[in-house]
């Protein structure tokens, strides 16, 4: 077990079953995401099985089952972007990548999230990957911007080979 994990759960020694969401906030906070592995141990923990756990984690759409994407685009859904198009482009890379908001694609290279107000409002709709702004994107942008992603990665890939 790692030992973030383990602090964790020392530190909310002696707290029953309630302490269940505050434990999954903290791990998914100090690891990215809720792994198997963390989830067995918090079971252990709480006397609680593991179906039990995924149950609740995944009523909540704040918790994620897989580490972020290699390119971990978030997605501004706040007003300001909505009004300037922002579910469209969402669309646009759920179709693209094949996952939804909330999933990572199977090779692992991109995840995507959406989030609330980023504060770039001036520059809506606005994505950011990996910290990196993208403001004012339609639908043609956000492809252009995936390509351009997509050939760094095979990039990097040749020159790791
Ligand atoms: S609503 Fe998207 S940056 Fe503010």
């Amino acid at each position: 077990m790692g030992t973030q994990l383990q602090n964790i759960l020392d530190n909310n020694a002696g707290r029953g079953r309630e302490s269940l969401i505050h434990i999954l906030q903290e791990v998914q906070e100090q690891q990215g995401y809720l792994s198997q592995e963390a989830v067995i141990e918090i079971g252990a923990h709480l006397k609680l099985p593991t179906s039990k756990i995924y149950g609740v984690a995944t009523f909540y759409n704040q918790f994620r089952f897989k580490p972020f994407g290699q390119y971990h685009i978030q997605v501004c859904r706040g007003t300001a972007c909505h009004v300037k198009g922002s579910a469209s482009v969402l669309n646009t890379l759920q179709q693209e990548l094949k996952i939804k908001a909330g999933e990572t694609t199977r090779d692992g290279l991109f995840s995507i999230e959406v989030v609330a107000c980023i504060g770039a409002c001036g520059l809506a709709p606005v994505i950011s990957i990996n910290g990196e702004f993208f403001a004012g994107v339609d639908n043609a942008a956000t492809r252009k911007i995936l390509k351009k992603y997509k050939r760094s990665a095979k990039k990097q890939e040749v020159e790791n080979a």
